[in-house]
């Protein structure tokens, strides 16, 4: 079983966004899927309650191990709760500041595997782009500002369930992130 925190020193960067669209991506390539949502504010626990999710959210951890193949874990900001997983995906934005807040962290996690994902990068903005493209040459994954994040999850789902618009731009570039966090080597 594969297990995967989306952790941040920061709030509001994108973790329970990427882990409940990540967690639909792992589910509709044939995967069995549970999201442990670890934060208090359970922000993925509402999204579940709205009942359209094809995979299972749970609040903190199962008591038993379930019967999956991934288990994603929604983290609550904070740096005295470091995740214990062997992978893990760091959302930030495209500033500076997140920069350094992260870079702060590279000790905690120093024997984990990080993956930066630049998450609602506004490609109009020059200050972004520029910031974001140079994470990317680092190996940072991106994913664009679109409001179809917020909407899907408005209504309950993920970008992987409607075909409203800009879904499909939406679902590729989740798609290349799992591609990207479970194939190291590609
Ligand atoms: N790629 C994105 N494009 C547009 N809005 C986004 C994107 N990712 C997250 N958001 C929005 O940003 C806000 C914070 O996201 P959230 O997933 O709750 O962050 P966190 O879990 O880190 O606190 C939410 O309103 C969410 O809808
Ligand atoms: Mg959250």
């Amino acid at each position: 079983m594969r297990r995967i925190a989306f952790w941040s020193p920061k709030g509001g960067v994108g973790k329970t966004t990427l882990a409940l669209n990540f967690a639909a991506a792992a589910y509709y390539a044939g995967n069995r899927v549970i999201l442990c949502d670890l934060d208090p504010q359970q922000s993925a626990v509402d999204v579940f309650s709205d009942n359209k999710l094809p995979f299972t959210v749970v609040k903190d951890l199962p008591q038993v191990t379930p019967n999956v193949d991934i288990m994603i874990f929604d983290y609550a900001p904070s740096l005295d709760n470091v995740p214990v997983e062997e992978t893990i995906v760091i959302p930030l934005r495209a500033s500076i500041l997140d920069l350094k807040a992260v870079a702060r962290t590279s000790r905690l996690v120093r024997d984990k595997r990080v993956i930066k994902c630049v998450n609602a990068v506004d490609t109009r903005r020059q200050d972004e782009r520029i910031l974001a493209m140079k994470l990317y040459a680092d190996g940072a994954h991106l994913v664009k500002d679109r409001s179809v994040y917020v909407r899907s999850l408005t209504s309950g789902h993920t970008v992987f369930q409607k075909n409203i618009y800009g879904a499909r731009e939406a679902k590729m570039e989740i798609n290349r992130l799992l591609e990207k966090v479970l194939n190291p080597g590609d």
